[in-house]
């Protein structure tokens, strides 16, 4: 423990240089914590992210403020302030995990006063003083160090403020936006018919085939398909495609909708084959909304609410459980009190969880599917039961209830005694040992998953880790982690989806980076309120997420739907970026001041641009130049949100003008005119 003694000489000296004699002392642990952004975790007063006393580099700190990369804490001093001094440094609980890094900077009215620059795990702590004379706004921020946000907790000890008179300052979590209402871009669906979602679907043979074709348009609807191959059938009245593929190939089916309006009619392409999600796979996941509160009954509405609300006839496809349908190794709640396993091992869901095999066929009956999530250690992230020892055995399982995905999450795998009592070999001599470990329990998974007689999309969770994305594919990984949780904040979401370019080139059909979930909607992980990102921040998410060709599990409770996360969620033309079957993922190709460029080749050969403007001020500005892209001739240029095409541009001396509010984005399709 640091002694008083030293804190009230350190409180003397600095009163002694700076000359001032402050008549005030302010506490940072005084101010409203609860309200800091955070990349991970509940901010905590006195205390670290994870609950224990302050400790960095072995000194206990009484007082201070333990937070998560990336946070932030606004606070506004409106010159109250005189000098800011706090020790900085991450905290001992994360145990020297090389994986921790963070860079603590304050900032006063927009300029950096201090940084600590990248600090580690077991280092001591930093010295931070700042001087305060005149700045109204300070943020006192937490970056990851461009590394990702694992194990980045962080302290920010002893912190306080010499004021001359001030008691307190009015803190938040976000720089302040000038509000904005909700507003909807995209027309209504028509109601003729329309066949929307991926025109390419991957299947093993002898998987049971599932799907259902989306279309918009008016009810009654007539499907039909010409085609089809032996083997499948289709429903006239519901459009699902059922039956299996005995054997490998591709074939081109004409898929048609027709009602009283019209008909539609779209080519779909079937491939039976080794590899599914051909397209980053689409639909809903428990975590962000019901986190360890959820239960079966969540999940059906769930999947109702995704018919009901007409998200299926826009490719929307999966229901998927998160976390805690487990029993719970020492939860005070009843509801997750059980046997962990049964006699022969077989693992056994919680009472908030009857029956999977009659939840996964109620998923299915409404032409949806159904997901699931374990962890390769013995316990869950939450402390449920997990597979560790019982991998095949939960495979099996799992095949046999019938669910179509697993989400399978490192946590308890990272202690150290799992892994040396881990035998599962991995025969990978090129790789360190850091990489073999990160390897082998999804590996291990990634053997009996593909055993099974149905398809089970295969979503590694583990953050990032050893760079996941040069051999999660490599592990029968259909989607992987790039990233720690997403908030819904935009330090959050911008810092998570503006930083995934190193591992965009191994995207591809079959294989997606997954920045992690929307968080649009109601969300609140056990504790709903609306988003807390504006909806123009909304607006860039889902045209970020898209353009990334990112797996897209809507976050939020969908009995709760609002028309404008509705509308967000249903334009088919957006979807259809993420959905392309080039299966390319966007990286940045130009940063201008606060502007970034966004470029995704499609299979059609045109391609898409967002423009997403990263300040708080809106950018109008004529945007020249198309040719550095690669661009030439004449341009027909389509905005995406409204579907609506914009007047064609020259791509050498042409003009696209940009009109891209604070935080928001303008999303363009451009395909060479003919
Ligand atoms: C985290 C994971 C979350 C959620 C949670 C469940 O590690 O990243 O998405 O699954 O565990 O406990």
């Amino acid at each position: 423990m640091k002694s008083r003694f030293a804190l009230a000489l350190g409180f003397s000296l600095a009163v002694f240089t700076t000359g001032i004699v402050s008549a005030e002392t302010v506490w940072l642990d005084d101010l409203n914590l609860s309200v800091a952004s955070q990349g991970w975790g509940t901010p905590h007063k006195n205390q670290s992210v994870d609950g224990h006393a302050l400790t960095i580099g072995g000194t206990k700190y009484e007082r201070g403020f333990g937070t998560h990369a990336e946070g932030a804490l606004h606070i506004k001093l409106d010159g109250g302030a005189q000098k800011f001094s706090a020790s900085v440094g991450v905290d001992d609980e994360v145990n020297k995990n090389p994986d921790s890094s963070v860079e603590f900077i304050v900032r006063g009215d927009g300029k950096v006063l201090w940084t600590s620059g990248v600090m580690r795990a077991g280092e001591a702590a930093k010295a931070c003083e700042a001087d305060l004379t005149g700045i109204k706004a300070l943020v006192l921020e937490v970056g990851d160090a461009d590394d990702g946000i694992n194990f980045d907790h962080a302290d920010w000890a002893d912190a306080k403020f010499e004021t001359a008179s001030a008691k307190t300052f009015a803190t938040s979590g976000e720089a302040p936006m000038a509000p904005v209402a909700p507003y909807i871009l995209t027309p209504s669906a028509p109601a003729t018919p329309r066949i929307n979602g991926a025109n390419v679907f991957g299947v093993r043979p002898g998987s049971p085939f599932m799907f259902t074709i989306p279309a918009t348009g008016e009810r009654p609807m007539e499907f039909s398909a010409k085609n089809l191959p032996e083997g499948l059938k289709l429903d006239a009245q519901t459009g699902h495609i059922t039956g299996a593929l005995k054997t490998k190939g591709e074939f081109t089916v004409t898929l048609l909708a027709k009602n009283s309006l019209g008909t539609a009619e779209k080519k779909f392409r079937i491939v039976c084959g080794d590899q599914m999600a051909l397209t980053p796979p689409m639909g809903w996941n428990s975590w962000n909304c019901f986190a360890g509160a959820v239960s079966a009954e969540h999940v059906k509405s769930a999947a109702d609410a995704m018919v009901r609300s007409g998200l299926i006839n826009h490719g929307w496809t999966y229901i998927n459980v998160d976390d805690f349908w487990q029993n719970h190794r020492n939860s005070k709640d009843p509801t997750l009190h059980g046997e962990f396993r049964d006699a022969k091992g077989f693992i056994v869901p919680n009472s908030r969880f009857p029956d999977m095999k009659g939840l996964a066929d109620y998923i299915h009956g409404l032409g949806l599917k159904a997901g699931l999530y374990s962890s390769p250690g013995p316990w869950t992230c939450g402390g449920c039961a997990a597979s560790w020892q019982h991998e095949e055995q939960d495979a099996q399982t799992y095949a046999k209830w019938g669910f179509d995905y697993l989400k399978y999450d490192w946590c308890s795998y990272g202690d150290n005694n799992i892994f040396s009592h881990d035998t599962y070999a991995v025969n990978r001599p090129e790789a360190d040992a850091n990489t073999i470990k990160a390897i082998r329990p999804y590996q291990h998974m990634g053997e009996y998953l593909p055993k099974q007689n149905r398809d089970i999309v295969f979503s590694l969770c583990q953050y990032g880790m050893a760079d996941v994305w040069k051999w999660g594919g490599s592990v029968q990984g259909n989607c992987w982690r790039t990233t720690g949780d997403i908030t819904d904040t935009w330090r959050s979401m911008s810092s998570i989806g503006f930083r995934q370019d190193k591992a965009a080139p191994f995207a591809k059909p079959g294989n997606w980076n997954d920045p992690d979930m929307l968080i649009v909607g109601q969300v609140g992980w056990g504790n709903l309120h609306p988003t807390h990102l504006t909806p123009d921040e909304q607006y860039t998410h889902i045209s970020l997420w898209c353009l990334l060709a990112s797996p897209l599990l809507i976050g939020c409770d969908m009995t709760k739907f609002d028309d404008f996360t509705l509308n967000l969620l249903s334009n088919d033309e957006v979807l259809a970026l993420d959905q392309d079957a080039l299966g390319k993922e966007a990286t940045c190709v130009l940063t201008e001041g606060n502007l970034k460029v966004y470029e995704k080749e499609l299979e059609d050969g045109s391609r898409a641009f967002g423009f997403f403007n990263l300040g708080s001020a809106p950018i109008n500005q004529d945007f020249k130049s198309l040719v550095q892209f690669g661009l030439a001739g004449n341009q027909h240029v389509r905005d995406l949100w409204r579907q609506k095409d914009v007047a064609d541009v020259n791509a050498a001396d042409g003009v696209l003008p940009l009109t891209i509010p604070a935080h928001g984005v303008v999303l363009y399709k451009l395909t060479a005119a003919k």
